[in-house]
């Protein structure tokens, strides 16, 4: 029998200003050698950041990594600039200031690593972390939120180690060995009450058929992006690549001391299920395909002050769309190339960075259809916003994913519609993305990219570029501009070294409040700017 090991609980973070420094680092996590990762402010994975709905919070993203990267906000509703999709490369030793105002509902959500062709390597390699919304509605609530103790975060992965106990990121599918919040064969007590998981599928490809091992039942009461309605009751639920489900399972029946264990039961899947492979080996191959395994062995322990005993019989009133809601549409189509071992993809489109595959018109509300006619289940996500889905070819949609997401398993053979709105967020500039949420296809091009757009937007009169001075200068830890000519708001502001290096990436700086360089060293330096209408200017400046 395996050695349990105590489950870790990600740091949590509280506040509006958050510093995340992405660096390499290693782990202890099998007999042998060390393994080498990443990590957010730590060795591997990242702090849990708590924020509050209607704030505007202030990421600080310092890349330490030898290796360019991205961080990406998974299923927030924010500016696209701010998304951290594969345009917002951050370069090694650079600096990434991204904003926004949170207006997603309290749920659980995510950031992780997006660089294209590299998203899978990046996470699998340990880079990401959770995030909590909270807000005054689930706040008013009697549901279970003491981080650590009857609200735990899962993250559910897991890994292939080559000979020297290094990850395999390339030509597989599939991890051997579960991590539960990066921890091998993990063990919790959890006290004898109502107890909330926030599970987040966050694999490359396999999918999860989580149950308890008495197969107790047990609640779902949140998606993607919101509680439901009502706490949906089941046995068993599907996690897929990318999804997030929040559960509540009554452990008060049970005595001190006793234990039982939450499953995956992924056994007996039919073709498409991804996992469901029956090899041991090779890129679709897995220890775990195809078989039942545990995800976590729990204790059952003491009651907690204050407990929470009972299940709310409603949650929250939500304001759902409807496929009558939708103003337009559009049919998506999963393809593979010819021959049939090509990479999957959109449209029969591989992703181009340089192509829009969408353009939205801001404020409108679309209905989308995604047609999978592959040989294998894919998981669809989008960015900047959540839907609801409205149908599935294959039966009627379950009520445990019947409420706000941003993430769905598209079977083989299968069509998913969802509406969604696409408000606030115009930005001709900087497109979101739509992709397979399997690490490998995403990053094998199953991908395409879309912008919103104002009803009228379109470039601009040509202008002449703004004239920009720096002050003070020679600069301390703080510096202002000021525009002498300005036709057009500052959209981006690179602030590149002497020798070139790109050390400082601002998106729409808030430039009444300076710049902040104290982490700079003294030396001269060169701010780039790009307005609105894609006028560029630099002007050098001194840091003393
Ligand atoms: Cu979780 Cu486009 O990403
Ligand atoms: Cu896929």
């Amino acid at each position: 029998m395996a050695q349990y090991q105590t489950l870790h609980i990600p740091q949590a973070l509280y506040g509006k200003e958050f510093q995340l420094t992405l660096k390499d680092s290693f782990r202890q996590l099998r007999p042998g050698n060390q393994t080498i990762t990443s990590g957010v402010n730590g060795d591997f994975w990242g702090p849990t950041l708590f924020i509050n709905k209607g704030d505007t919070v202030r990421m600080d993203v310092l890349n330490k990594l030898n290796d360019s990267t991205t961080l990406h906000w998974h299923g927030f509703h924010l500016p696209a600039v701010m998304d951290g999709g594969p345009h917002q490369v951050i370069p090694p030793n650079t600096r990434w200031k991204p904003y926004w105002k949170i207006t997603n509902q309290a749920a659980t959500y995510w950031y992780h690593p997006h660089l294209h062709e590299m998203t899978q390597e990046h996470m699998t390699k340990g880079l990401g972390g959770l995030i909590i919304v909270r807000d005054s509605v689930e706040a008013a609530l009697a549901l279970p939120r003491t981080y650590g103790t009857d609200d735990i975060p899962l993250v559910l992965s897991s890994r292939r180690y080559d000979a020297s106990n290094q990850f395999v990121f390339t030509n597989t599918a599939y991890g051997d060995y579960l991590l539960t919040n990066g921890t091998p064969n993990a063990q919790y007590t959890f006290p004898r009450q109502m107890v909330r998981l926030r599970i987040l599928n966050a694999e490359t490809e396999r999918g999860f058929i989580l149950g308890f091992s008495d197969n107790r039942t047990f609640y779902v009461i949140g998606n993607d992006g919101g509680l439901l309605e009502a706490p949906v009751s089941l046995t068993r639920l599907p996690v897929f690549v990318g999804e997030r489900y929040e559960i509540l399972v009554d452990l008060s029946g049970l005595s001190e001391g006793s234990t039982l264990d939450l499953k995956a039961y992924n056994s007996g899947q039919t073709l498409g299920f991804p996992g469901g492979e029956p090899g041991t080996d090779g890129q679709f191959g897995s220890l775990l395909n195809n078989k039942d395994f545990s995800v976590l062995h729990i204790i059952i322990g003491a009651q907690t002050a204050k407990p929470i005993l009972s299940l709310p019989a409603s949650l929250v009133k939500q304001n759902y769309l409807s496929a009558a809601d939708a103003t337009n549409s559009r049919a998506l189509s999963i393809t593979a190339g010819q021959p049939a071992n090509n990479p999957f993809r959109f449209d029969n489109k591989l992703f181009d960075i340089n192509y829009i595959n969408h353009t939205v018109l801001k404020n409108t509300t679309e209905k989308w259809s995604v047609t999978n006619n592959n040989v294998f289940g894919h998981c669809f996500h989008i960015h900047d916003v959540q839907f609801k889905i409205v149908s599935r070819s294959s039966g009627p949609i379950g009520a445990y994913e019947s409420g706000w997401k941003d993430a769905f398993f598209i079977n083989r053979n299968e069509t998913v519609s969802f509406v969604a709105r696409f408000s606030d967020q115009a930005d001709p500039q900087h497109p979101f993305m739509y992709h397979c949420h399997f690490g490998n296809h995403e990053d094998e091009g199953m991908m395409g990219q879309f912008v919103v757009s104002e009803p009228t937007q379109g470039n601009g009169p040509s202008t002449a570029a703004s004239k920009f001075q720096i002050y003070p200068n020679p600069v301390g830890d703080r510096l202002y501009l000021n525009r002498s000519e300005a036709p057009d708001g500052v959209y981006y502001i690179s602030i590149i070294s002497a020798s070139g290096k790109t050390v400082m990436m601002l998106p729409r700086p808030e430039l009444h409040q300076g710049i902040d360089v104290s982490h700079l060293a003294p030396g001269v330096y060169y701010l780039h700017i790009t307005s609105e209408n894609k006028k560029q200017s630099t002007v050098s400046f001194i840091r003393r």
